[in-house]
C-alpha cells in the first residue's frame, strides 16, 4: 500500500504541533502523494508558508478569496480534487467551526465542500481536549464521517502531561493510508476491460473514440485498495498502470474478446468498461490506402459484444457494464443490463462536454430491483463508491444463491 497518486488537501491550523506538519508534508510526499496545502490565519504564527510550499511542491493558500489562487484553482475546484483532506494538526477552534458548518475560512469552506473523506489529527492543551464542548463536536464530527487519528497522550508544550498531543507524521500518514484499504473484495478476483479500441483500415489508419481509460484503471486501483486480485485488459491508453496489477495490452475488439474470455475463467467479477467499436472496416487495406478517388467508403461489420459473449460463457461471473448514453439514459440502462444479462450496470451522460477524457464523472448505477445516484466527483472518488456498490451487490449476491 502507498499513496501513490493520491491527492491530498492538507489543512494546517493554529497549535504548537504545526512544526510538525513539515515533517507529515514530507511523508506523505515521500508515500507518493501531491500534496496541496491550505493555512488558517492562526497555523502562521506557528509555521511559515514558505517551509509547506518549499516540502510540497505548490503555493500554499490561506485566504478565502485570493483573486491570483482562485483564478488557477478556485476553491470549489480545489475541493472536488482532493481524494483526502487531512487536518494536522486540528486545533480545538478549528474542530468547533466544523462541527457547525462555518464556512469563513479557506479550510472550513473545503470541508464543506468536498465529497472526500477527512482526517483530523487533533492537537491542544489536555483541558481543552477533554472539555465537554470539544468532546461534544467530536462526537458530532465522527457521527457525520469525519475520521480521527489520534491525539497522543504524554508530554504537552504547556508544560502539563495527558491527552491532546498531536498523533505522530508517521502515524498520521500510516492512517491516511489505511483510509484507502476497505478490504471489502479481499481475495477476490477481478477482470477489467478498459480504454479504447483501434480497428485498423489500413496499416497507418484505424477507427476509434474518445475514452481515456482513466475509468478503468481508478476502477483497477481502487479495487486493489480493496483487497481484489485484479487483472485488466487495456486498449490504447496513456494511462499508467497501478501497483500490482496484472496488465495485458490489446489493440482491437476481437484481441480484446479473445482476451477476456481466455481470462474469464476462475474470476469472481468482471466489469467492461471498456469503450468497444461496435464495427470495424470489414476488409482492411493491406496497404496505405491513397488518395485517387474523391469519395471514399468503408464498409464495416458487426465486432463482437464482450460482455455479452462473456455473461452468457460464464454464468456464475457476477457481471457489470457501463453504459454512455446521450439521451433517454435510465431507460437505454435497464434495457442493457437485462439484455446482457448483468448484475449492475453503471450509466453515465456523455457528449457536450461530459464523461470522456475528464477527471470527474457522475454515475446512475442499476440492478435488477434497485437504483443508486453516485453524484458528480472525481473519477478516483466515484471510482471507489462503485467499488463499495459493486463489494455489496456481489456479496449479496453470494447470499442468494442455493447451499451446496
Ligand atoms: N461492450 C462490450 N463489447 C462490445 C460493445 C460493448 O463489451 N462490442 C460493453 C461495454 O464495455 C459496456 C457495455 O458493453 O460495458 C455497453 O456498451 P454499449 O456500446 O453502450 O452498448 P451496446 O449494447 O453496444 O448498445 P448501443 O450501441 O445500442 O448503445
Amino acid at each position: 500500500m502507498s499513496l501513490q497518486q493520491r491527492k491530498i488537501l492538507l489543512g494546517v491550523t493554529g497549535g504548537i504541533a504545526a512544526y510538525k506538519s513539515a515533517e507529515l508534508t514530507r511523508l506523505l510526499k515521500r508515500a507518493g502523494a501531491d500534496v496541496r496545502v491550505v493555512m488558517t490565519a492562526a497555523a502562521e504564527a506557528f509555521i511559515t508558508p514558505m517551509t509547506l510550499q518549499a516540502l510540497s511542491g505548490h503555493a500554499v493558500r490561506g485566504a478565502l478569496f485570493d483573486p491570483a489562487h482562485e483564478a488557477a484553482m478556485g476553491h470549489i475546484e480545489l475541493a472536488r480534487w482532493a481524494d483526502l483532506v487531512v487536518i494536522a494538526p486540528a486545533s480545538a477552534n478549528t474542530l468547533a467551526r466544523l462541527a457547525q458548518g462555518l464556512a469563513d475560512d479557506l479550510l472550513s469552506t473545503l470541508c464543506l465542500a468536498t465529497t472526500a473523506p477527512i482526517l483530523a489529527a487533533p492537537a491542544m492543551n489536555r483541558q481543552m481536549w477533554t472539555h465537554p464542548a470539544t468532546q461534544r463536536n467530536i462526537e458530532l464530527l465522527t457521527e457525520r464521517g469525519v475520521r480521527l487519528v489520534g491525539p497522543d497522550s504524554g508530554e504537552q508544550a504547556c508544560g502539563e502531561a495527558g491527552p491532546g498531543r498531536m498523533a505522530e507524521p508517521a502515524e498520521i500518514t500510516a492512517a491516511a493510508t489505511a483510509l484507502f484499504a476497505s478490504g471489502a473484495l479481499a481475495g477476490r478476483r477481478l477482470l477489467i476491460t478498459l480504454g479504447p479500441t483501434r480497428e485498423p483500415i489500413d496499416p497507418v489508419r484505424f477507427l476509434s473514440n474518445r475514452s481515456s481509460g482513466k475509468m478503468g484503471m481508478a476502477l483497477a486501483r481502487a479495487a486493489i485498495d480493496a483487497g481484489a486480485d485484479v487483472t485488466i485488459i487495456a486498449g490504447p491508453t496513456a494511462q499508467p498502470t497501478p501497483a500490482d496489477v496484472k496488465r495485458i495490452d490489446v489493440e482491437t475488439t476481437a484481441q480484446m474478446h479473445n482476451a477476456t474470455m481466455a481470462e474469464a475463467a476462475g474470476q469472481d467479477i468482471f466489469i467492461a468498461t471498456a469503450a468497444v467499436s461496435d464495427y470495424r472496416p470489414a476488409t482492411p487495406a493491406g496497404q496505405k490506402i491513397k488518395k485517387t478517388a474523391e469519395t471514399l467508403t468503408l464498409t464495416l461489420e458487426r465486432n463482437p459484444d464482450i460482455l455479452g459473449d462473456v455473461s452468457a460463457a460464464f454464468p456464475a461471473l457476477f457481471c457489470v457494464g457501463f453504459a454512455a448514453e446521450t439521451e433517454n439514459l435510465a431507460e437505454h440502462a435497464r434495457d442493457k443490463l437485462e439484455r446482457k444479462r448483468l448484475d449492475l450496470i453503471a450509466a453515465n451522460p456523455v457528449g457536450d462536454g461530459l464523461g470522456f477524457d475528464r477527471d470527474d464523472n457522475s454515475l446512475e448505477v442499476f440492478w435488477p430491483g434497485g437504483h443508486r445516484s453516485l453524484p458528480v466527483t472525481t473519477k478516483t472518488r466515484l471510482a471507489q463508491q462503485l467499488i463499495e456498490l459493486i463489494a455489496e451487490r456481489y456479496q449479496e449476491s453470494l447470499e442468494k444463491l442455493p447451499l451446496p
